[in-house]
């Protein structure tokens, strides 16, 4: 007799809070009517293989293929300081990666292929379930159900997050708030948010908005910080480490030496790169994002003063990215997104 080990949830399971990831391709049904189901199968493998490479990008966990539709979890088994964040911008990725699909097989489906992105963030029970030979690593809870409730309301290439995610990210990101949902089996309306994109340059905000205290105590740092970039102006190079404990005041610092810079030099222009804790996995990305700084009129500090917004700057460009796009260098002084994408 075969007796199976039974894996019960409670064996290993534990409580966490976590980002849930539902994405699904949207009429899909309709597109298979009408095609061969090995080219069907051979698309969906495709848009498979992109949605789950943009998932282990940012370190969450593919935790289930269902039909064209796949559930991730951000913050379980690994847990990050900024798994909403983490979430969100994978759902923009993962829409942007399915439209592009859908453009190169037009001709072959007939049809958009969309993505639709639900997102929730809420606490769970995670454990693998099953038994020896069936087994997968879940989550269970109310939060996932909200999640997949929230990909059914999304529009076709469009990611749908609830209040509970947002309120993490609310300074982060452009969205739409399309108010109360009533959601099947659930008692309460839940708050949507329809997210558009990303703001330009923005980082996560700390302490209390729209109070500042003034820099307390850190004369000797700032000075030293002066010398160096003296020294720098003068045409040596100079670099500085600055290093300690999370929240002791790191960027504060540098913001002071920053805000002081433009007012007592202002033409020396500020180059900012900045590492994500998911950028491990992107090729290249404290280059790029330096490249991109001067690009960026939200971070050059006014659109007039972003690499770009002169016309000599503007001949650079067209020099080292012929093959950009020189209309849209034109056209979008204020916006930076494809200035950065001639550059790459
Ligand atoms: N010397 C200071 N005087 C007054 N406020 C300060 C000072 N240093 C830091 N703060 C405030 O404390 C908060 C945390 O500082 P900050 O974000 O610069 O820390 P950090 O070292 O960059 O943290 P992390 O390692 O997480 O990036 C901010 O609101 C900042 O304005
Ligand atoms: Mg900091």
């Amino acid at each position: 007799m075969n007796v199976e080990a039974e894996r019960s949830p409670t064996a290993t399971s534990e409580r966490r809070q976590i980002t849930v990831l539902f994405a699904d391709i949207a009429n899909s049904t309709a597109i298979a009517e009408h095609m061969d189901p090995e080219d069907w199968t051979s698309i969906v493998g495709e848009a498979f293989g992109l949605m789950n490479r943009t998932i282990e990008r940012y370190d969450g966990t593919v935790a289930r293929l269902m039909g064209d539709g796949v559930l991730a979890f951000f913050g379980a088994p690994v847990a990050h300081e900024d798994d909403p964040e983490r979430a969100v911008r994978c759902g923009l990725e993962m829409v942007r990666a399915i439209d592009d699909l859908g453009t190169k097989h037009r001709a072959q489906t007939g049809a958009d292929l969309r993505v639709r992105v639900g997102i929730n963030t809420g606490p769970v029970v995670v454990g693998v379930v099953g038994t020896e030979k069936a087994h997968e690593y879940t989550a269970m809870g109310d939060a996932v159900n909200i999640a997949a409730r929230m990909q059914a309301h999304a529009a076709p290439g469009s990611v749908l997050i609830t209040a509970a995610t947002h309120r993490f990210l609310a300074p982060l990101l452009d969205a739409r708030d399309v108010g109360l949902l009533e959601l099947k089996g659930k008692t309460d309306a839940v708050q949507a948010f329809a997210v558009t994109g990303l703001k330009s340059g923005a980082v996560s905000a700390r302490g209390l908005g729209g109070i500042r205290a003034p820099m307390i105590g850190r004369d000797d740092e700032l000075a030293r910080l002066r010398e160096l970039f003296a020294v720098a102006r003068a045409g040596q190079g100079r670099v500085a480490s600055v290093l300690g404990e999370p929240g002791i005041g790191k960027t504060r610092l540098l913001g002071e030496l920053r805000s002081e810079v433009a007012r007592t030099d202002p033409k020396t222009r500020w180059l900012e790169g900045r590492c994500l804790s998911y950028g491990q996995a992107l090729p290249y990305h404290l280059v790029v994002d330096l490249v991109r700084s001067p690009l960026d009129p939200a971070r050059a500090g006014h659109a007039s003063a972003a690499l770009g917004a002169r016309p000599r700057d503007r001949q650079t460009l067209r020099r080292v990215a012929p093959h950009g796009a020189p209309c849209d260098l034109d056209r979008c002084t204020g916006g930076a997104r494809a200035r950065g994408s001639a550059l790459g």
